[in-house]
C-alpha cells in the first residue's frame, strides 16, 4: 500500500502507520525488538548519565542553550532539570523496543513541541532540527560505545548497536515529523 503522507485529500500525517511502514522499510525485525529489549536494562543504567552529557553538549552552543538559559544567560536549573526529565523518559521508553500508535504519537507530539513557540519561551525561535538530529547521533555513538564495554560478547554488543541505530532513527523521523512535513 502506498501512503501519501500529505495529500490534500489528508492534510494530517498519519503518524502511527508512517511509524510502522519506516519500522519496516530500515527492517526492524523482531529479533532487532528483543535484542533493544534485551540490552534496555543496561541504556537504563547509562540514562542520567547520557543526558547529563548531551546537556553539556547543548550548552557549549549558544543557538542551542538559548532554551535553558535565564534573561541574564545564566543556566535555568528548573527547565534544565525538567527537560532531562523529559529526556530520561524517553530513553526508557525506547529501551521496551515500543512499535505502537501510542509512541508514535507521543514522538509525533514531542516534534511540534519542539516546532511551535508556546507563550512561556516567547521570543524564542522553534528548536532548530538539526540539534535534535545530532542528539539521534550522540546517542547512537554512544551507545556503541556503551554495549562494547558493557557485553563480553563483541559480535552481540555490534548487533545491539545495528538494532538501537535502526530504533533511533526510525525515532528520528517523528522527531522531526513537523519539520519535515510543514516545510
Ligand atoms: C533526541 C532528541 C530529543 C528528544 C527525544 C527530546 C525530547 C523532548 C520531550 C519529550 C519534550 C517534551 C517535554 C514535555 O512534555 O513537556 C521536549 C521538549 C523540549 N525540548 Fe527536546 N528533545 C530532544 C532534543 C532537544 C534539543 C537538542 C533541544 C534544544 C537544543 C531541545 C529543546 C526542547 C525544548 C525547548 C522543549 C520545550 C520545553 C518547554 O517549552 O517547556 N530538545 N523535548
Amino acid at each position: 500500500m502506498t501512503l501519501n503522507m500529505t495529500s490534500p485529500q489528508s492534510p494530517k500525517p498519519i503518524w502511527p502507520e508512517r511509524y510502522k511502514l519506516l519500522l519496516e522499510f530500515v527492517g526492524v525485525s523482531e529479533h532487532d525488538l528483543s535484542l533493544i529489549r534485551k540490552t534496555g536494562p543496561i541504556v537504563v543504567k547509562y540514562a542520567v548519565q547520557l543526558t547529563d552529557e548531551i546537556y553539556e553538549l547543548i550548552f557549549n552552543f549558544p543557538s542551542a542553550k538559548q532554551f535553558f538559559v535565564k534573561e541574564d544567560g545564566s543556566p535555568d536549573h528548573k527547565r534544565i532539570k525538567d527537560n532531562k526529565d523529559t529526556m530520561i523518559q524517553w530513553l526508557y521508553y525506547l529501551s521496551n523496543a515500543p512499535t505502537n500508535d501510542a509512541f508514535a504519537r507521543y514522538l509525533a507530539a514531542i516534534s511540534s513541541m519542539h516546532r511551535s513557540v508556546p507563550s512561556h519561551r516567547p521570543g524564542l525561535p522553534s528548536v532548530p532540527s538539526q540539534y535534535v538530529l545530532g542528539s539521534i547521533s550522540f546517542y547512537q555513538t554512544r551507545l556503541a560505545e556503551i554495549f562494547q564495554n558493557e557485553l563480553t560478547n563483541k559480535v552481540e554488543a555490534h548487533k545491539a548497536s545495528m538494532a538501537w541505530n535502526k530504533l533511533l532513527i526510525v525515532s528520528l523521523d517523528l522527531l522531526l515529523g513537523s519539520y519535515l512535513t510543514h516545510s
